[in-house]
């Protein structure tokens, strides 16, 4: 019987990690965060000094990723998620990284029944076979917001302004671009969770897994 896959998608802080986390848990499912593959490859090359890389370039790195960057602190940081939208939006990147998040939806680490994926293009590109497709949004004040308090509490000094624009940036690349652009499926849930806290997003995606847990013989 094949992995039950839930896809996640849906653009920066709309809160995609941690329902994917808390369902992971409450189902005992694996989990793959599809972005920090794109942010490792932006912090190689951050790292080898070519933070405005060519596609080749780009595609080399991809091609060779080091799976360790994936759990490097530097991972989360703006400048990190800036080159990562960056590399995103070419082509051959997006090749590079899809055998490798394909294989884990088929076949998913630890042996577990079912996994969770979140990212971009998980229910459009990555794996449109996916039972349960949701894709979160929010506002951009909204994710700003959470960004913002997510620096605050790191005890990082931050600007809100900043941050709202940057997320706004990230979104038009995101969603402009020509390969995998940020959308939903036409099959997936929509969640705006603008004004939802965390427990009654994973109510109401547990809720929807359950159903098609059931019917899915
Ligand atoms: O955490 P946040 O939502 O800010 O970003 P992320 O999920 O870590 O992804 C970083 C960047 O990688 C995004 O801005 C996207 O451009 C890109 N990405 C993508 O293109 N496709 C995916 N499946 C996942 C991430
Ligand atoms: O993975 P993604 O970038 O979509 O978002 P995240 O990292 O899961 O969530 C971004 C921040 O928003 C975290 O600090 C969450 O605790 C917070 N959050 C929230 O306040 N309300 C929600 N409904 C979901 C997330």
């Amino acid at each position: 019987m094949s992995a039950f896959v839930v896809a996640i998608d849906g653009p920066a802080a709309a809160g995609k990690g941690t329902l994917a986390r808390r369902l992971a848990e409450a189902f005992d499912f694996a989990y793959l965060d599809t972005g920090s593959l794109y942010r490792a490859v932006a912090l190689a090359l951050l790292r080898a000094g070519n933070p405005q890389p060519t596609e080749a370039q780009a595609a080399t790195a991809a091609a060779a990723l080091d799976l360790g960057l994936t759990g490097d602190a530097a991972l989360r940081d703006e400048a990190t998620g800036n080159l990562a939208s960056v590399v995103a939006a070419m082509p051959r990147v997006r090749t590079a990284l899809l055998g490798l998040q394909r294989d884990v939806a088929v076949n998913p680490p630890g042996g577990k029944a079912g996994v969770i994926l979140d990212g971009r293009d998980i229910g459009t590109v990555i794996y449109p076979e996916a039972p349960v497709k949701l894709f979160l949004t929010a506002s951009v004040d909204a994710r700003a917001a959470r960004r913002y308090l997510e620096l605050v509490d790191k005890g990082v000094r931050a600007d809100l302004d900043q941050i709202r624009a940057e997320i706004a940036a990230r979104d038009a690349r995101d969603a402009g671009r020509a390969t995998a652009p940020l959308k939903a499926a036409d099959d997936a849930y929509l969640l705006d969770t603008s004004n939802l806290g965390i427990e009654d997003v994973f109510a109401k995606a547990k809720t929807i897994i359950e159903k098609a847990r059931g019917t899915q013989a």
